[in-house]
């Protein structure tokens, strides 16, 4: 039998599905907005997502494109602007509702987009838990705001979908409320609030164990952002309760003998008199040219202890460009 809690959010989300709500999850997440893509109003009423996965870097060379928890459609449009084939885009959602709704969006994006047709995105009724794609045949595998309500054993279940039907050298793109206070165990029970993406968030250190505990080698925190506030007057918390939003994107490149490579956005700047700094690890750093790291190889410069080599801060915006 399945768990109380997943049956409370797919009642959330049919009942989203059939009554917009403009402010499910609220974001500052600006909405792509892109030559000749017109994004109908239900649709744009229906985004329940906290960050963005639509990053056109990620897009070269015809990609495979899955998307699990569909919501009104949105950034499957997106996706699809880019891809532009039949078929192209794989989404899959548990809620019947929520795939009728996001259904009657794509009719409508048909009409006001004339690059697009509803062909393009391939709507299949399915689990994040028991994804029904084939091993090894998606590019890109993309979910916004649905893994923060899994409780741990289930993102662990939801992740290892995702790492199953990546191909090698494929990309995981999140997005993600994190917290990193902790969360008090009422509200965490509270089947509603974790649904609505409020209350199960897990600390970004902790998150980010998670994917690359799967064999992800190779991490990315591309944006960090507030998100929401629990107050004591809304919610039984006694001290208010900071959310932000993530996103990330986790690539199943091999995973290296020394651990993961996390790129949070750190930069290391040698600024010696020699022609390069040479760390004979694979990091050449030349002269005042910054040189994205990842938090391994930035632990290990800082170690060395030099004083004509710079560690910046992560800044938890890395959008490549990185060392390994
Ligand atoms: C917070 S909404 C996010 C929707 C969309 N990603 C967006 O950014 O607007 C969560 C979505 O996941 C779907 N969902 C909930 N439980 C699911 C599950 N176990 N497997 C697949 N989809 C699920 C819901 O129906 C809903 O469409």
């Amino acid at each position: 039998m399945q768990q109380g809690y997943l049956e409370t959010t797919k009642n959330v989300y049919k009942e989203a599905a059939e009554n917009p709500n403009v402010g499910l999850c609220c974001t500052t997440t600006p909405v792509w907005q892109l030559p000749g893509l017109k994004i109908p109003k239900r649709m744009l009423e229906m985004n329940y997502g906290c960050g963005s996965t639509v990053h056109p870097r990620d897009l070269v060379n015809n990609p495979k494109i899955l998307y699990v928890g569909v919501g009104g459609g949105m950034e499957l449009l997106q996706f699809s602007y880019f891809s532009r084939q039949i078929g192209g885009v794989t989404g899959v959602d548990i809620v019947d509702e929520m795939l009728e709704a996001s259904r009657q969006n794509f009719l409508e994006a048909e009409k006001q987009n004339p690059w697009f047709r509803s062909e393009f995105v391939n709507l299949v009724k399915g689990d994040a838990l028991h994804l029904p794609i084939e091993d090894s045949s998606i590019d890109v595998a993309a979910q916004n705001c649905l893994f923060n309500i899994f409780k741990q054993d289930d993102l662990k279940k939801a992740l290892q979908e995702m790492y199953r039907v990546l191909k090698p050298r494929g990309r995981l793109v999140l997005s993600d409320p994190t917290c990193e206070q902790d969360m008090p165990q009422n509200l965490q029970d509270d089947e509603r609030l974790r649904a609505l993406c409020l209350s199960g968030s897990l600390p970004l250190k902790e998150y980010i164990k998670m994917i690359t505990d799967m064999g992800f080698g190779t991490v990315e925190i591309r944006a960090k952002r507030p998100y929401r506030i629990l107050d004591p007057e809304n919610y039984e918390t006694a001290e208010l309760i900071f959310i932000e939003s993530v996103e990330v994107c986790a690539i199943k490149d091999p995973m290296p003998e020394d651990g993961p490579c996390v790129f949070t956005g750190k930069t290391a700047i040698y600024y010696g008199t020699d022609e390069c700094f040479d760390d004979e690890k694979g990091h050449v750093l030349l002269p005042n040219q910054p040189l994205a790291v990842c938090d391994k190889t930035a632990g290990a410069l800082k170690v060395l202890n030099r004083n004509d080599v710079f560690i910046s801060e992560s800044t938890y915006f890395y959008d490549g460009g990185g060392c390994c």
